[in-house]
């Protein structure tokens, strides 16, 4: 049975331009962000440079501009001493991107001090969105509150996170959450196997910022699938030589596998259609404040069964995490404003196709 979703939006991605285009670039990322039945990606700021200043988020947006096939977003980083500067920015920005805990690339806000600047300068109409794991989760829905503001958070991976953001929905707190695929197909038990005695796991090709969590993790998040916003695929590539290096970067690749996941837990009764178009377009263009695509739309085929590929995928990295993985369900035709943008395999939409999303703001 062929059905029609809306054009769906990404609000995680990393498309590795400016800085490390051996990974990644923006034709290539909104590539497999087509195959993936996705018209709109953000894309996030921790490139080489970061884009923390005016000189390196242009650079994005130019190259975005010239190169991207879809439509996309792209986001501001906050750091130590950027909260007064970059409020002249927000009108292009996708949102403004905490990191408050250790990833990959060199953005980390440390102090909660520069947390509240950022707080009280950056405009309420632009999203705030973080990556705070564990307590700093606590801490930063806290702080969020003192100013009144309402925050958005990254890839929830933990029971204790997802219960502390609905008791604090519960309370009428303005926060909302996304969860990547990653976290809600695969655990700690699909890492390879422990070393003896390691404190922490060698995690190789798995390793991915938040760490893959429990199964009891795992099921806490399909527990409360009515607190998580979106579904987001914090698509982060990394070539397969990287992964299988002695010290892999964190991040996995993620946007041609989303809807297929997705789209299988569909055909085995543990989600809906309407939970997918829920959190990958109605809720994402609420908080975001997006305007509607005209004549965009996804094509999918439910009954279509095969095997996940990254010889079939688009991104530049390589691989994938679900490599064999039996999927039901299959992104048929793509179309956007109008265009055929992807159909049975093919990207159509060139290189500079893709609209900056908050260029033609009333
Ligand atoms: C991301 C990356 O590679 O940029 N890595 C990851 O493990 N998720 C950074 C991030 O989203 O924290
Ligand atoms: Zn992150
Ligand atoms: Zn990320
Ligand atoms: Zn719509």
């Amino acid at each position: 049975m062929m059905i029609r979703l809306p054009g769906l939006i990404d609000i995680h991605t990393h498309l590795r331009e400016p800085g490390a285009t051996h990974k990644e670039d923006f034709a290539t990322g909104t590539a497999a962000a087509l195959a993936g039945g996705i018209t709109t990606i953000f894309a996030m700021p921790n490139t080489q440079p970061p884009l923390i200043e005016a000189d390196a988020f242009h650079l994005a947006l130019d190259a975005a501009a010239q190169k991207a096939r879809c439509d996309y977003g792209i986001y501001l980083g906050a750091t130590a001493d950027n909260a007064a500067d970059l409020p002249s920015l927000a009108d292009q920005a996708a949102g403004l991107k905490f990191y408050l805990n250790a990833t990959y690339g060199p953005l980390l806000l440390d102090d909660v001090a520069a947390w509240r600047k950022h707080f009280e300068h950056w405009p309420v109409d632009r999203p705030i969105v973080a990556h705070a794991e564990r307590q700093t989760l606590a801490a930063l829905l806290f702080v969020a509150g003192l100013h009144d503001r309402a925050v958005h958070i990254c890839h929830v991976s933990r029971a204790e996170e997802i219960n502390l953001i609905k008791a604090a929905k519960d309370r009428g707190q303005p926060v909302t959450c996304e969860v990547a695929p990653h976290h809600l197909f695969l655990t700690t038990s699909d890492l390879p196997v422990d070393q003896d005695g390691e404190e922490e796991p060698w995690e190789g090709r798995m390793s991915v910022r938040p760490r893959l969590a429990t199964p009891a993790d795992q099921q806490a998040l399909w527990d409360n699938l009515d607190v998580i916003d979106c579904f987001a695929t914090d698509h982060a590539p990394h070539t397969l030589a990287e992964k299988d290096s002695d010290e892999p970067p964190s991040g996995f690749p993620g946007l041609e596998t989303i809807l297929p996941l997705l789209l299988t837990a569909v055909h085995q009764e543990r989600l809906t259609i309407d939970d997918i178009v829920a959190r990958m377009h109605t809720n994402p263009r609420r908080i975001f404040n997006l305007p509607e695509q005209p004549e965009t739309w996804v094509e999918v085929d439910l009954q279509d069964e095969y095997i996940i590929q990254a010889a079939q995928t688009h991104t530049k990295c390589g691989w994938t995490p679900f490599e064999g993985w039996k999927a039901r369900g299959r992104i048929r035709r793509v179309v956007l404003r109008g265009q055929d943008v992807f159909k049975d395999g093919q990207i159509l939409a060139p290189p500079g196709y893709g609209n900056n999303i908050r260029a033609h703001q009333p």
